[in-house]
């Protein structure tokens, strides 16, 4: 029998609305294929059921009880973390992923988006069907998250006391670093990394660039362009300011799309096909999946007229708009793209 059965499992700090209802969850912690010996500690005193997922609210009784059960099994990082957590005043939760299913609770959803946040889950390889009726659209503010039907008492309230709510953005998805900052990344201006992506070590991202939820880099990247959900960018490639990587998510793109090992995409262009290792993409063009494209050789030469899509597993490519004739052409690269090194090695 193996020592794991469950998908995930995080102990967290949730915040509720004047409904009693959980709108976000910080998991410190959380894991990925759990111990077995941990799984059936929290089962047996939760009294759950093995292969399905559960959210259950800990009191002081239940608490205890798991705290002894968890140092009997040696789970004492487990235990000494659920300790810290039930000093403070807010509300303790464990969430409890037995298989991945379609998140059915705000805890189930957050803690998928933090296993890939925390790099312990790949984007594209975790169950999201679903997420956005599952999430709740809050107001992030300097005093925490609040849920809009909360929000104009809360605003007068702060007002009355003489202090500022400042309101940081209204959204179903936070700033990832409220979360967690993975090592060996640079993030100029954090709200443009959803809680959900997943940045490589040795990741750069600029101003411009944004990383959406289930999508980012292996690592080491330069990103200055936008990173769409479902996308993932491979290892030392290089996204040019305000480029594009078509997202599936609205405006009718279905083609999942990928950027492959030493590529760039020049900026302001874009693609909505995958692109193989070492392409480059002229600044800005797009190439979409249907666009037709002229096929050259070394020489120049037309070898045939494709379109983009069927060009998803040529490497080492450069496409361009013939700036004489206008029409999309590609031909082999000479060289490799490369990033420029101290961009990324000292993050
Ligand atoms: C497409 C690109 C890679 C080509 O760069 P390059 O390989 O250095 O090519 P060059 O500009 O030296 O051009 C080589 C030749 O192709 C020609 N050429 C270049 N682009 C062309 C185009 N779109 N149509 C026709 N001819 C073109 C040049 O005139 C030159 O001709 P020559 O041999 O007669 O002198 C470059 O223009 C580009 O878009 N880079 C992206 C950079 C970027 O955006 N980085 C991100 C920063 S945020």
């Amino acid at each position: 029998m193996s020592d794991t059965a469950s998908l995930g499992f995080g102990l967290g700090l949730a915040t509720t609305n004047s409904n009693g209802e959980i709108i976000e969850v910080f998991y410190p912690q959380p894991e990925i294929s759990p111990a077995r010996s941990l799984t059936d500690a929290v089962m047996n005193v939760c009294g759950l059921e093995t292969g399905s997922n559960h959210c259950v609210e800990l009191d002081s009784e239940v608490h205890q009880q798991l705290v002894q059960a968890l140092r009997e099994c040696d789970q004492a990082a487990t235990a000494d973390l659920l300790e810290r957590l039930v000093a403070g005043p807010q509300l303790v939760i464990i969430c409890l992923l037995g298989r991945d299913s379609p998140p059915a609770s705000v805890a189930e959803a957050y803690l998928k988006l933090h296993l890939l946040s925390h790099r312990l889950a790949k984007p594209n390889s975790l169950n999201l069907e679903g997420l956005f009726a599952v999430l709740v659209n809050i107001a992030w503010t300097n005093r925490g998250a609040i849920d809009l039907i909360d929000l104009p008492g809360r605003q007068l309230e702060a007002r009355l006391q003489g202090l500022s709510l400042e309101i940081m953005s209204v959204d179903k998805f936070p700033r990832m670093t409220s979360y967690v900052v993975p090592a060996g990344v640079r993030i100029a201006h954090t709200a443009r990394v959803r809680l959900g992506a997943y940045l490589g070590e040795g990741t750069t991202i600029m101003h411009e660039g944004f990383v959406n939820f289930n999508a980012g880099t292996e690592g080491p990247a330069m990103i200055e362009g936008r990173i769409s959900a479902g996308v993932m960018v491979g290892a030392n490639s290089d996204l040019g300011g305000g480029c594009s990587t078509m997202g599936t998510l609205s405006g009718g793109g279905k083609e999942l799309i990928s950027v492959g090992r030493n590529c760039l995409i020049g900026a302001n262009a874009g693609i909505g096909f995958p692109l193989a290792d070492g392409c480059i993409i002229e600044a800005g063009l797009y190439v979409t999946a249907g666009t037709k494209v002229r096929l050259l050789d070394a020489n120049g030469e037309l070898q045939k007229t494709v379109k983009a899509k069927e060009l998803g597993g040529r490497k080492n490519l450069l496409y361009r708009r013939n700036s004489l004739s206008g029409a999309v052409e590609c031909m082999p690269l000479k060289t490799t793209n490369a990033l420029n090194q101290d961009l990324h090695s000292h993050n």
